[in-house]
């Protein structure tokens, strides 16, 4: 698969079978991550795969605060603006459209919104998942690192038949996450990833990008 072909075939998604990913495939997949850039060459990120029992107690805890109303823990960063300006705002706006009308649930349907957001804490059926933490110091141009890292991630994932579906739902619960996992206390949540091979049964609706007109601008 050329690198073109791993960047068109990555998608998030949001329905895994229940085939194992071997440890095997993650090591090479997560040694190969390593080479991702990052300033200074800090490769600021700190991964923990999660599988088996220590997912299903994870996936277990955090469904039971679901269910009992529980909206999660204080937030250490917020993941938009305080105001969310157009285009973003349309764009967001798209995502839910989509998202949620592909599975016929309305715009003013919040429980049904709800309810299907909590898949993201079943990690939509994968057997795997990996917790991305950074330290919480690092200002923001080494978070653009992690962000490097995970797509690089997600890329090599497509070259060994994978799927994935990053997901910073993950930080709302993020206490509960470190119960499982438990990392050096300097050391923050920014997302997990689901990770596993996508379920053919059921669709995976692609969602558009904007032109480049929108976002490049030659200067020449
Ligand atoms: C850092 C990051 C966090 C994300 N968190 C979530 C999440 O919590 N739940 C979810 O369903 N998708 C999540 N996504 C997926 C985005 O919604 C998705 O990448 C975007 O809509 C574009 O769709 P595509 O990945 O299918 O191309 C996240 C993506 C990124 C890069």
């Amino acid at each position: 698969m050329d690198v073109y072909e791993a960047v068109h075939t990555r998608q998030s998604i949001r329905r895994f079978t229940d085939r194992p990913v071997t440890p095997e495939v993650l090591h090479r997949v997560l040694t190969a991550a390593a080479n991702a850039p990052s300033g200074s060459n800090l490769q600021p990120w700190h991964v923990y795969v999660v599988a088996g029992e220590p997912l299903a107690e994870l996936k277990k805890r955090v469904a039971m605060r679901v269910a009992a109303g529980d909206s999660g823990d204080d937030r250490e960063f917020a993941i938009y603006p305080p105001e969310l300006r157009s285009p973003y705002l349309e764009r967001l706006a798209a995502l839910g459209d989509g998202r949620y009308g592909s599975l016929g649930i309305a715009r003013d349907d919040v429980r049904g919104r709800a309810r299907v957001r909590a898949e993201n804490w079943n990690c939509f059926g994968a057997r795997t998942a990996l917790f991305c933490y950074l330290d919480r110091d690092m200002p923001a141009p080494r978070w653009s690192d992690v962000g490097i890292y995970l797509q690089t991630v997600m890329l090599l994932l497509r070259a060994e038949g994978l799927h994935s579906c990053a997901q910073e739902a993950w930080a709302e619960y993020h206490r509960s996450v470190a119960e499982v996992i438990d990392p050096p206390p300097e050391r923050m949540l920014f997302c997990g990833m689901a990770i596993g091979f996508a379920d053919p049964r059921v669709a995976h609706p692609r969602i558009r990008r904007a032109p480049l007109s929108e976002h490049v601008t030659f200067v020449d």
